[in-house]
């Protein structure tokens, strides 16, 4: 079993150096593979750095190399390499898509997130599946190329994407995780925790997206950290923000519109009812339903005093509603 998972690392390790080779050295790599990631501002050391590649649009490109290698099929399936049709056919997995590998704390790749070149190419990004090394919902994009930051900045930058970690290293801000896309679990925050209880959520600036960034900072909260946010501009994303403004002003972009969470949230929502008094104190339940989270007392109070603030409403209307939550919560 320890074995296998060793043979596993090796091949994916193997596949991380096919994919940067094609791309530094094949014409299609280059013209396609290379010329995608220049097109979007990526220098030869972000390159090499997050050890991006590219799979040529090929059936067996990966499998013939790897088995000149001694590479077996099955070493290949095993990390995910490989596909299967219904009619029982294999073949490679990753074809004509640019590679971003995904490593774990330690630098060893257990993944790869591969974008389609295509205009509307679907699914826009294909991942590996799930294998003896490779859990989906405990992997932090970026972690490796951040843990010495985290500690040094005491500060954690969570993004959405892998092309958001890469532009903001890229500039210098190398204190950046990514979610992939989906909500934290449990497994990805204990990941942060060991380096910083600070952690700054970059949000897409649209409503939509707002929304489901505000669920998925519950978890955050229930696990004791201290949670920003920065609210990017409608339409924008890390990565495009940062490209645009350039890596100095977007530094100081995100210390300047960073604030807290609860506020955050309180302000938005307040907004949102319009005075309306139903739907306001639906949103005041909205807000104290992510204070009750918080672990800590002390802050929990402070941010109740806050709420009643924003709300215009009595600290000892909010405190009462808050212990019926709590009892509900246990
Ligand atoms: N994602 C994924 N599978 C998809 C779509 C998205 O895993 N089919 C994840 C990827 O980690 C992606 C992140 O969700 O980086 C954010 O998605 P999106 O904002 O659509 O992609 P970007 O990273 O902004 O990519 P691009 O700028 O190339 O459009
Ligand atoms: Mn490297
Ligand atoms: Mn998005
Ligand atoms: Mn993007
Ligand atoms: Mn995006």
């Amino acid at each position: 079993k320890h074995k296998r998972r060793e043979s596993i690392y090796v091949t994916m390790n193997y596949a991380k150096d096919f994919f940067m080779r094609t791309m530094q050295t094949s014409q299609e790599g280059k013209s396609l593979g290379l010329g995608y990631f220049k097109n979007r501002g990526y220098n030869g050391d972000t390159i090499n750095k997050f050890d991006l590649g590219y799979s040529l649009d090929a059936w067996d490109a990966l499998e013939k190399s790897a088995f000149e290698k001694g590479y077996t099929e099955k070493s290949l399936e095993l990390a995910g390499l490989r596909s299967e049709n219904e009619k029982g056919k294999k073949y490679d997995r990753f074809r004509g898509r640019v590679m971003f590998p995904i490593h774990d704390l330690s630098g060893r790749v257990i993944a790869f997130g591969a974008r389609t070149l295509k205009k509307d190419g679907k699914p826009k990004y294909l991942n590996s599946p799930e294998t003896e090394i490779y859990h989906k919902s405990d992997a932090l994009y970026g972690i490796y190329h951040a843990k010495d930051a985290l500690r040094i900045k005491d500060r954690c930058y969570l993004v959405e994407g892998y092309t958001d970690v890469i532009s903001l290293n890229q500039s210098g801000i190398e204190n950046v995780v990514a979610s992939s896309g989906t909500a934290l679990t449990e497994g990805q925050i204990k990941q942060i925790k060991r380096f910083t209880n600070n952690v700054t959520a970059v949000f897409d600036g649209d409503a939509a997206g707002l929304k489901a960034a505000i669920r998925g900072v519950d978890m955050l909260l229930e696990q004791g950290l201290n949670v920003r946010v920065v609210r990017l501009p409608e339409g924008e994303d890390p990565d495009s923000y940062c490209t645009q403004l350039g890596g100095t002003k977007f530094a100081e972009f995100l210390k300047d519109a960073e604030t807290d969470f609860i506020l955050f949230a309180a302000k938005l929502y307040n907004e949102e009812a319009k005075n309306d008094p139903l739907n306001k104190a639906e949103k005041v339940r909205e807000v104290l339903m992510s204070i009750v989270k918080i672990p800590d007392t002390i802050q929990q109070e402070i941010f109740i005093k806050e709420c009643a603030t924003v709300f215009d409403i009595s600290v000892d209307g909010l405190i009462k509603e808050l212990n019926a939550l709590t009892k509900r919560e246990i």
